[in-house]
Parts: structure tokens; sequence; C-alpha cells
């Protein structure tokens, strides 16, 4: 049978860890990163093109996006919102630009592709959704074009695409070491499910801009641990309540400071029984942990009353690595 067509999935993610050194030499922070892959999953199909074509191209690529994070009406203007982007900015599509050049030193002979992205992470939340895509449409072109790339090759492929998207190719619960992009798996069949409620906030965050605050008050670590440290070996086999215990994150300092909406939502969260929260990656997105799914869905029926809450997503962890689904 040929394959015209591969679906893929990788998950979103939540920082359990986050520790970020001082801006180095490529305007980039090392980062010494716990990060828990998260049941929320974006899907991506990557087909050889149909000849009649709905999406934007860039050379020979094809995308389009559906987004399905929220109501009928928010889900289609963000979807309208992604596809009148350029696609060479796409994340997908710059994936799966980068597998099929590997396929062409192969020598195989790639026809025109379409990308289709099914989002239901959060965006603009600090939660990876785009690294997600990137991660899912390399394990799909890697499939359907059969470059035989092994997870070290593909971890590499994410490097280049962005800093986030091994932890989505390696899902589990990973340590992150360099700039967060060199994984290595902690979880295991001992590992007990973490349930969360993603608290959304009603404006984004652009990652670059938080750093640029959190370098100009001087708060990146001299040093850095360059392996897992003792205190966090039992990160994996722990459950919610001494899980809520080690989450930690150095960026959520500046991003309270300069942002009072999440502020106040810290503080309703500490009116709460949760068991822990804290920002997600650089935010908006603030991840609060629940014992279980009964008390994450009370979590979020209280804090969604807050005004600075823009709405709430239920998930658990740690979720599944990439993987294709179906071909
Ligand atoms: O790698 P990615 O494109 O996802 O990173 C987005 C931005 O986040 C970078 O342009 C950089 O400003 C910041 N970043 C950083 N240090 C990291 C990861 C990301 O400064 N380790």
């Amino acid at each position: 049978m040929i394959v015209v067509s591969v679906t893929a999935s990788a998950p979103g993610k939540v920082n359990l860890v986050l520790w970020c050194g001082r801006q180095d030499e490529h305007g980039y922070h090392p980062l010494y990163t716990i990060f828990e892959a998260l049941n929320l999953r974006e899907t991506v199909t990557v087909s050889f093109a149909r000849p009649v074509r709905d999406r934007r191209t860039v050379d020979g690529i094809g995308v389009r996006t559906v987004v399905t994070v929220a109501d009928s009406t928010t889900n289609e203007r963000l979807s309208d919102q992604i596809n009148a982007l350029d696609p060479e900015r796409n994340l997908a599509v710059r994936a799966v630009h980068l597998v099929r050049s590997i396929a062409r030193t192969q020598g195989k002979d790639i026809p025109p592709v379409d990308i289709d992205v099914v989002k239901r992470i959060p965006i603009a939340g600090g939660m990876a959704g785009g690294s997600a895509d990137a991660a899912a449409a390399l394990t799909a072109a890697n499939e359907l074009f059969g470059t035989g790339l092994d997870a070290d090759d593909l971890e590499e492929c994410g490097r280049r695409l962005g800093a986030d998207v091994p932890a989505c190719l390696a899902g589990g619960i990973s340590l992150g070491l360099g700039y967060g992009d060199h994984m290595t798996r902690l979880d295991g069949t001992s590992t007990p499910t973490h349930h969360w409620v993603l608290l959304l906030a009603h404006d984004g965050l652009a990652t670059p801009a938080v750093f640029h605050h959190f370098d100009a008050r001087g708060m990146g670590r001299e040093e850095l641990p360059h392996t897992l440290l003792n205190e966090h070996e039992n990160l994996a086999r722990v459950d919610g309540t001494e899980l809520a215990g080690a989450l930690d994150n150095d960026l959520e300092q500046i991003v309270r400071t300069i942002r009072p909406d999440l502020e106040a939502t810290f503080h309703a969260i500490e009116r709460t029984d949760a068991l822990g929260a804290l920002l997600s990656g650089s935010g908006p997105t603030i991840a609060v942990a629940a014992r279980d799914r009964d008390h994450a869905h009370s979590l979020a029926a209280t804090l969604s009353r807050e005004p600075s809450v823009a709405g709430t997503v239920i998930t658990s962890g740690p979720s599944n690595p990439a993987k294709v689904e179906n071909t």
C-alpha cells in the first residue's frame, strides 16, 4: 500500500522547574528545567497534496490550521488569524521543510505536501503549542517521507526549530539542559498521574519580552546545575501533593510584577485548597495542581469566576512522546 498521509500527535507542556541563567552571546538563556508533557495534544497530518488546494503554500508545502481551544466563535477567529500568517513562520511548515531537505539528501523525490494542524493547546500561553506542532510535524513527515530518523536525529531537528520542540518530542517528565533542549526522560512505569487546571489569561505574553524584563533586573542565575539534582530525583515518582512543593519557576516573580492581572490570579489561587500553582514557562498561563480530576473540576469552577481568568482547561500529565497516530 502506498502511504499518502500520516497523522502524528505531540503534547504541550508545563515546566515543573524552570531555572534560568544569564543571557549568552547567542541571545538565549541557559536553563535547568524539568518538563511535564500534558494530555493536551496537537495533531498534525502531512499528506501528499491533493489537486484542489485550500491553503497558503510556500515552496510546495501548504498549511491549514483548525483551532479547537475555546468556543466556536473564538476558535474561528483564532483559526483565521493563524491561517493569515506567513506560512514561512509556521513551525509545522518549517519542520516539514527540514525533513524534506533531509529526504532529498537521501535521494528521495518528495512531491508537494499539505499540512493540517488541529490545535488543542492554548495559544501564546507558555504551553509550547507551536513547538508541539513542530514535534508532531517532524514525526509525521519522517514517517511519510521514509527518512528513518531516530529519536536522537529528531531531537536534533527539533532543536533547530525551537528550544521547546525536543520536550514535545520527548513527552513524559524530562530534564532539559542547555537551552532546555537537551532531553533526558525521567518518568517510568511508577509515575503517577498529575492533575492540573490551566488558567488562561486575557492577554498573551511574548517570551523574548519576559526574558528582557528578567535580564534588565539582573535576575539570571550565575550557575546552573549540569545534571539532575538529588532534590529533583523523585519528581517523576511523587503524587501531586509532593510535586506541588517542588514547583519553581524563575520567571514567575518578574511576570507577576509586570502583569497585575496574573498577580491577582495567584492571590485567588491562595484562597483555594489547590495543592500548588506556578506560571507555565514564560506565561501567561498559570498551572494549578489538583489532587484528582474532581478536585480539578471544583478548582476550575471556583477560579473561572475571577475577572483575571479568561478560561480554564482541565488536563493531566505526564503524556506520551510525539507519536504517529495513523497512516
Ligand atoms: O527557541 P524559541 O524560538 O522557542 O525561543 C523563543 C524566544 O525565547 C527566543 O527568541 C529567546 O528570546 C527566548 N529563549 C531564551 N532562552 C531559551 C529559550 C528561549 O532566551 N533557553
